[in-house]
């Protein structure tokens, strides 16, 4: 196969090292341009990375107060303020931790009447603010990306989704660990919106999800496979822990300094 500059694949010792790297990469970021917009992921694999970030921004050495966020998706049917929303989790993990700017925090709002209007106007709130500077993504095990779960078809932008059967046990533990209370739908960025970013990074931690790596980095692309269409953009690192990794066979490898 011939090899690609991206997906720059990335492998750390472990998921310490990995989170501790992606929030110095963050923080430079923050450093060069203060306005930066960035587009962040929920789920149990950037809760390290926002721990850390939160202890920068403790130690001075953050600073989030001009920069403005979209997040990937929210859960459809229930409001910000619900303790499983996504909405809540950001809220605990960073928003509430660090200097962000209420008005610069971007969220779709589960709980709006008009769930397609609700869709559009995050896409247009993303063109305002110039686009996604730097998207950060989680993946899910069956290969989605935000919610973009695999499919025949993939929709291009923000819109209502609905979540697979394994999605909802992955995010049971934010409904008191019962599948069936976790919202049958959400609302998500698209792939459009998500490919639309300038630069992405992808995390991946934990034996979990290594099948899906490798299927991500061996070269087909798919609807089957969300994150697969991460090899058709230009700037892109996918950053894993060696358990992340361990399946991937087909990608150049380069171990993190
Ligand atoms: C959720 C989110 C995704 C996230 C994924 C992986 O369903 N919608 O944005 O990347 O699951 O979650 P985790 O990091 O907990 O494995």
């Amino acid at each position: 196969m011939i090899r690609p500059t991206s997906p720059r694949v990335t492998v750390f010792h472990n998921e310490r090292a990995l989170a501790h790297a992606t929030a110095q990469r963050v923080a430079d970021l923050l450093a060069r341009n203060p306005r930066v917009v960035l587009g962040l992921p929920t789920g149990r694999t950037p809760v390290r990375l926002y721990r850390e970030l939160v202890a920068l921004y403790a130690r001075g050495r953050a600073d989030f107060s001009q920069a403005t966020t979209f997040n990937l998706d929210e859960f459809f049917g229930i409001d910000a303020s619900h303790p499983g929303s996504y909405r809540t989790f950001m809220v605990e993990h960073l928003f509430g931790r660090v200097n962000l700017s209420p008005e610069r925090i971007h969220f779709l709002n589960g709980a709006a009447p008009d769930p397609q209007a609700e869709c559009q106007r995050y896409e247009d709130e993303i063109s305002a603010a110039g686009g996604i500077d730097l998207q950060i993504l989680g993946i899910g095990t069956n290969g989605h990306i935000g919610f973009n779960e695999p499919a025949r078809e993939l929709a291009a932008r923000t819109h209502r989704v609905r979540l697979k059967t394994e999605t909802r046990r992955a995010n049971a533990a934010l409904f008191g660990g019962d599948p069936g209370r976790v919202p049958p739908e959400a609302l998500s960025m698209g792939m459009g919106t998500i490919m639309q970013a300038r630069t992405i990074l992808l995390l991946a931690t934990g034996k979990s999800k290594a099948r899906c790596i490798a299927r991500l980095l061996d070269g087909t692309v798919t609807t089957r496979l969300p994150a697969s269409f991460l090899q058709l953009h230009a700037d892109v690192d996918v950053l894993m822990d060696e358990a992340a990794a361990s399946e991937v066979t087909s990608a150049p490898r380069r171990a993190a300094p």
